[in-house]
């Protein structure tokens, strides 16, 4: 026993698991909610349902020692609870605002268990002012529980790392007592971090976190504000290498350049097929939209949209230039997930290539390491999906790389002779060095890489 708060995390998805197996394993008792039976199954038998590095070991280390509970009940876990973490899912409405449906019904079911002293701490990703319209729900219904937002940082496919070397932990709330105990969580975590760290087999950092207290609309603005920003970044560089095409440069040494001025930072600006995943896309049009609905100029972040939503047509025009007509060429799209070392295929950008393919007549094949499952009912079911790298290329026109994935640059960056039948490799995230096909008759297309 120690005299920890106990900690409920509502919904087990990439941040509600990654923080409930973290918490658990750096000394917290951890009820995590899951409402889906296959998920908590996995998790009792101390898995996570989707690929992940380190969080395996880390989730089982938590169940192994009793400190990680999953259950499907709020009332068995949140009775029991001082802090209660909202991790539940904002998808997107048809016109692009969040749809806060899971968000105002878990706070609603929750606070009828959480003690009077109890903290609320929002750590789903919503538009700003949401937090003002809970607290006046909780308020409403008589509760004194302090309502808190905790955005969060993690990226997928590094969520432990994210989480245990986190460059500053944001809480918001107008209870300055409850901001300081979540704050608490995290130092306790921070202090922790290497053992944990060793379980999931990670490399630790020496830098230590920064530590800020804000209001409540603030904290939320930060989280919008940090995901939009990087998304900018994106599509500014996306931008810029169509004028690298344009002019002979070469995006990659544009961005190196113009990234060493620590004003600017390199980190983003890869130019390629354009974002995807369960966040950027969500979070610039939830921007949009609420801007819009409170009167607020959002032109440049509808130009970076823009400029996204074009990269895979724009990507598919240089091909046809090459190739010509796209119509019953064989072409396979390599990486369906959104980003590299991760399952998740939300808004993918390989998927969208590869349906837009489809769409033009192409025969398409397609090879991920993890994704496969996931992406199975993304694709068009003309799309044949192969179990590995070399059965989807063979006999191609065109190869398209479309996930960041190392061993995607490993096999192109290792062949050192002429292939049988050449083809034409779209290197739609820039990760391939194309001197390293000099020996082969492989024709390299980057994206700003002319
Ligand atoms: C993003 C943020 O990076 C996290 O800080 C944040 O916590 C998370 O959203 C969230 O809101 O939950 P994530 O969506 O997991 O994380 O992935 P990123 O690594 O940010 O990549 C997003 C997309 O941008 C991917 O499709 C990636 O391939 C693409 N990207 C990234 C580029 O096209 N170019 C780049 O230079 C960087």
């Amino acid at each position: 026993m120690n005299n920890l708060p106990t900690i409920t995390i509502l919904g087990a998805g990439y941040v509600g698991l990654t923080s409930a197996a973290l918490f658990a394993t750096s000394g917290y008792t951890v009820y995590v909610v899951e409402p889906n039976k296959q998920r908590l199954e996995a998790i009792k038998q101390g898995r996570s349902f989707f690929f992940e590095e380190g969080i395996d070991a880390v989730i089982k280390s938590g169940i192994d020692n009793g400190t990680l509970i999953p259950t499907d009940s709020y009332a068995d876990s949140v009775t029991h609870s001082h802090i209660v973490f909202s991790c539940v899912g904002t998808p997107d409405n048809p016109d692009g605002s969040s749809n806060l449906t899971y968000v105002f019904a878990a706070a609603k079911e929750a606070v009828k268990y959480l003690r009077p002293d109890g903290i609320y701490v929002q750590k789903s990703t919503v538009p700003v002012g949401t937090g003002q319209q809970i607290a006046q729900l909780f308020t409403s219904l008589n509760s004194n529980v302090a309502y808190t937002s905790n955005p969060e940082f993690l990226r997928e496919g590094t969520a432990v790392y994210d989480t245990l070397y986190f460059d500053r932990v944001v809480v918001g709330g107008e209870n300055t007592q409850a901001v300081r105990v979540v704050l608490d969580i995290y130092r306790q975590l921070e202090s922790h971090r290497d053992d944990i760290a060793h379980i999931a087999g990670i490399s630790p950092r020496p830098r230590k976190g920064t530590y800020i207290a804000t209001d409540l609309s603030s904290a939320e603005l930060i989280k919008v504000t940090a995901n939009a920003f990087l998304a900018l970044k994106i599509s500014f560089a996306n931008s810029i290498a169509q004028l690298a095409d344009a002019t002979g440069a070469d995006i990659v040494k544009v961005m190196d350049a113009v990234g060493a001025d620590e004003r600017i930072g390199r980190a983003f600006l890869n130019a390629g097929r354009g974002y995807g995943g369960g966040c950027f896309p969500k979070d610039v049009s939830s921007l949009i939209s609420s801007s819009h609905s409170l009167g607020v100029d959002t032109s440049i972040m509808e130009a970076a949209q823009g400029v996204n939503a074009s990269m895979p047509a724009y990507i598919l025009e240089k091909l046809t230039q090459r190739l010509g007509s796209l119509a019953d060429k064989n072409i396979a799209v390599l990486g369906l997930a959104f980003k590299a070392n991760t399952s998740d295929v939300r808004k993918s950008p390989g998927i969208k290539l590869a349906n837009i393919l489809s769409e033009n007549s192409a025969k398409v094949t397609t090879y991920d390491p993890k994704a496969k499952d996931e992406a199975q009912n993304e694709l068009h079911s003309d799309i044949q999906q192969h179990p590995s790298l070399s059965e989807a290329i063979r006999g191609v026109d065109a190869v398209i790389v479309a996930t960041e994935w190392s061993e995607f640059r490993l096999f192109f960056e290792t062949i050192d002779q002429p292939v049988e039948k050449p083809y034409i490799l779209v290197d739609a995230v820039n990760i391939i060095d194309s001197k390293a096909l000099r020996g082969t008759n492989i024709a390299y297309l980057g994206v700003g890489r002319s």
